[in-house]
């Protein structure tokens, strides 16, 4: 099946802002997580049939430093998905996690885990 692309700029957000003076995104911006600990962007994806899926994030991260996010689908905690720098916040890259989701409806959340918050989120793609 067509991988299915959800734009940051369209989930719920805790803790972060919708911006989008960093060129280079998909859509219409990205979110800027707060620089603290528990923000988060959280995805409703659709999924045709219950089974494993690859989740690929867009994402800049400008700063030198790795922003790790907990992953949890259907919020159960699965594991931490690593976002390493991408040297400036222009530049777009992609961090890839699996999971499994249930047929039909699906929340995916990625909260921050450091005090840096996370990158700059652009879109979750679901194939
Ligand atoms: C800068 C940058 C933001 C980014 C932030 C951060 O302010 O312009 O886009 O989100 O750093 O460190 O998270």
């Amino acid at each position: 099946p067509q991988p299915s692309r959800y734009e940051a700029e369209d989930a719920v957000v805790a803790n972060g802002v919708v911006e989008s003076n960093h060129p280079g995104f998909s859509g219409t911006g990205f979110v800027n997580y707060d620089n603290a600990v528990g923000g988060y962007v959280e995805w409703t994806v659709n999924a045709a049939a219950a089974g494993q899926a690859t989740l690929t994030f867009g994402y800049a991260n400008g700063t030198p430093d790795n922003r790790p996010v907990a992953l949890s689908v259907n919020g159960t905690t699965l594991a931490n998905v690593d976002f390493p720098s991408t040297n400036v916040w222009t530049t777009y890259a992609t961090a890839t996690a699996t999971a499994t989701l249930n047929a039909g409806s699906n929340t995916v959340r990625a909260t921050a885990t450091t005090a840096n918050g996370g990158p700059n989120a652009d879109y979750l793609e679901v194939s």
